[in-house]
């Protein structure tokens, strides 16, 4: 036992002197560090001393390796509570406070590693009681939440090491391979599956990866003669400050629909969509370059002309399941005008809501054909297009226009100088609230459903079905007219599904602070029995893999397509030792997995 301990200990002080000499690469066997531990620089063994001066643990060793950026994670809504962990603690009132009135802004909840946006995922869902530490997202001083509460980690991850560079993610993956302790990769918390947090994983938090460049003639490294207009973001941009960015040198960036998603971490890893990619693409479809830590513990660059499989595989294969991204350059446009169509009414007659989203069923098939994207959501509609002047937005939007006007709603169809000053005007100053513990059950349409007479008679009917249940959420954002052959690279790897698709279809479930295990099994079951529907509709399609079903059937083949087995084998070469995981990644492990002990198995 003693001796175990003795070679574990050295393994670890070498880990220290392997990550600080920077020399090799590759995540090391412990039998390579034991040996070579005698080589180690003084800096390291300075480290190591520390640690074995202390407590001899093996967290004082990685938290030396990464610099002392090393942290203990409190849950967010901790200063609210009396009892933590089961041990009674002040109240720190002001704190508190703070967090009460900006519960549901993302802005804030961004800047506390135990907050993500869908905070069930802060709880350990499984556990019988409510493990965690949630306030009421409808009424944060709600004293239900709080008093005589235990306040508890649930499912957050007890250790992060705040990631600066690449030897950050070196150490820890070979922390993780030595000690068997489990890993985790966090950038803005927006994971709709709990794939950024995880009960005792060790995270990466990559958030504070920040740099944004651009070049309009940007060469993949290793490519001979082939430039790009590009922009180079860090992991841990915000979509915000990327579009801020791209529009102050006189472009245009193709990303998501909300101020703090990471534009370049889960979001493109997973696919990415836009608004604007009925015409430039998944953001999958526009990656340059992706720099990453592969679970080998290689720092490699992947691109067009080197490492293919993974610049494949990086683009659509999925979120933290091929490495730790540290950079990624994407294909940027010009900057040019934009159509908006922003149309609202309140519904009156019962009816009102199904003829409206028939109405949008019979006419999207030509609003993509013209340019088309954006987003449907019960008695409204926001829609951007690039292709269409003023006079001809309001020629294709007519038939939507004359319905609005009719129920007394609001119209408006503009043309703003860009597409910044739309999102600025509609999505920045119209913020989106987080905090729900929402569940989404999602379904890509295929255009039959919207050409064909027989098919939009199939869908219409559907909807209808399901309003009694949710006003589907409607994000018009797939790549309907782009051709992937402008990819560099060729097509990504998200499902094929997603180039016939005319909607990203979704219904919601919403859980509530202090439901019952089984009212969450209960809520889960329920939103699965209304998505099913859409699946049986459109047997062959598939469903995106950042917003499907936390419980997608079959979801190799949802998310993927005939890609997986492509995906499958480039997993087990970048990661031999299957030191990354996630809720239904690519090679995942399965839901019996210890990783999964906070996820409700139905
Ligand atoms: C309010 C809201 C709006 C949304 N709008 C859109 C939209 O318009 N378009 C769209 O396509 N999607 C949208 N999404 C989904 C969103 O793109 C994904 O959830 C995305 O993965 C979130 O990225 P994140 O960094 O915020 O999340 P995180 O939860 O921090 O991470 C998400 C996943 O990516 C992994 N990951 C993060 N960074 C890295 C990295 N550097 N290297 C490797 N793996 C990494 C994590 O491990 C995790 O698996 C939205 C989600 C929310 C909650
Ligand atoms: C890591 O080291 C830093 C600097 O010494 C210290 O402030 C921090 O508390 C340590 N982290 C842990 C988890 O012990
Ligand atoms: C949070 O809410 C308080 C009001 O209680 C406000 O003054 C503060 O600016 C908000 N934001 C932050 C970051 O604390
Ligand atoms: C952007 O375009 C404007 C107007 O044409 C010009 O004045 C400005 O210098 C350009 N900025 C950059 C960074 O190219
Ligand atoms: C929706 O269903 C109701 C019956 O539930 C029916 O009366 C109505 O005509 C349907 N509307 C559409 C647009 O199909
Ligand atoms: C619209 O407003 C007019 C005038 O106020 C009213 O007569 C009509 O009933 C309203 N229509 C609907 C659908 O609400
Ligand atoms: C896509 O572009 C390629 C190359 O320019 C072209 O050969 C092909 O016909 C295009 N496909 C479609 C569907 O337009």
């Amino acid at each position: 036992m003693l001796v175990a301990r003795m070679k574990f200990v050295a393994a670890l002080l070498a880990l220290a002197a392997f990550v600080d000499s920077s020399l090799a690469s590759a995540v090391p066997d412990a039998d390579e560090l034991s040996s070579s531990s005698s080589s180690s620089s003084t800096a390291s063994v300075a480290a190591a001393a520390t640690a074995s001066a202390s407590l001899f643990s093996a967290l004082d060793v990685l938290n030396a390796t990464v610099g002392g950026r090393l942290k203990k994670a409190v849950p967010f809504e901790a200063p609210c509570f009396s009892i933590l962990e089961g041990k009674h603690v002040a109240v720190d009132t002001a704190a508190c406070a703070a967090i009460q009135s900006n519960y549901t802004d993302p802005t804030f909840r961004v800047t506390h590693f135990g907050a993500y946006m869908l905070p069930q995922w802060e709880t350990c869902q499984s556990s019988s009681t409510s493990e965690g530490c949630l306030l009421d997202n409808s009424n944060p001083t709600n004293p239900l939440a709080i008093d005589g509460v235990n306040c508890q980690l649930g499912n957050v991850p007890p250790y992060y090491i705040e990631v600066k560079s690449v030897t950050d993610v070196q150490a820890a993956l070979a922390f993780s391979r030595l000690t068997g302790v489990r890993l985790s990769v966090k950038n803005k918390g927006h994971d709709y599956k709990g794939r950024s947090s995880g009960k005792d994983t060790l995270n990466l938090w990559v958030t504070n990866l920040r740099s944004m460049s651009h070049s309009a003639s940007f060469r993949p490294e290793g490519c001979v003669g082939k430039t790009y207009d590009a922009i180079t973001t860090g992991a841990g941009v915000f979509t915000q400050d990327v579009y801020e960015f791209a529009d102050s040198v006189n472009r245009t960036i193709i990303a998501g629909y909300h101020q703090t998603i990471g534009f370049s971490g889960g979001y493109f890893l997973g696919g990415g969509h836009s608004v604007l990619s009925p015409v430039y693409g998944l953001a999958a479809d526009r990656v340059v370059q992706v720099k990453v830590v592969t679970p080998d513990g290689v720092y490699r660059t992947a691109n067009e002309c080197q490492n293919k499989d993974l610049f494949f595989a990086l683009r659509g294969g999925g979120g933290s399941a091929f490495g730790v991204v540290i950079e990624s350059t994407h294909l940027v446009e010009p900057l040019f005008p934009i159509q908006a169509a922003v149309l609202r009414f309140a519904p009156s007659a019962s009816t009102d809501l199904a003829a409206w989203y028939s109405l949008m069923v019979e006419n999207s098939y030509q609003w993509a054909n013209d340019g088309w994207g954006g987003h449907i959501v019960g008695p409204s509609l926001i829609h951007v297009t690039p292709l269409l002047s003023n006079e001809e937005a309001k020629a294709s939007m007519q038939p939507a226009v004359d319905f609005v006007t009719a129920h007394n709603g609001t119209v408006t169809i503009e043309q703003l100088p860009s597409y910044l000053a739309f999102f600025t005007k509609y999505v920045t100053a119209a913020q989106a609230a987080v905090g729900p513990e929402l569940e989404l059950g999602t379904r890509l349409l295929p255009s039959k459903f919207f050409s064909t007479p027989e098919g939009r008679t199939q869908l219409t009917a559907l909807i209808n079905d399901t309003l009694s249940f949710a006003s589907p959420y409607i994000v018009a954002g797939t790549p309907w007219l782009f051709n992937t052959s402008a990819s560099p690279g060729g097509a990504s790897a998200v499902t094929p599904a997603w180039r016939d698709a005319i909607w990203h279809l979704s219904v919601k479930w919403q859980f509530s602070f202090d439901d019952t295990l089984a009212e969450r099994k209960e809520g889960y079951s329920t939103l699965e029995e209304h998505i099913q529907r859409f699946r049986d509709l459109t047997p062959g399609s598939g469903a995106y893999f950042n917003e499907g079903d936390v419980y997608e059937p079959d979801h190799e083949t949802s998310y993927w397509g005939d890609n997986y087995p492509k995906l499958l084998a480039v997993k087990r070469k970048y990661d031999p030792h299957g030191l990354l995981d996630c809720w239904q990644c690519v090679g995942w492990k399965g839901e019996s997995d210890d990783l999964y002990q906070c996820h409700i198995k139905l």
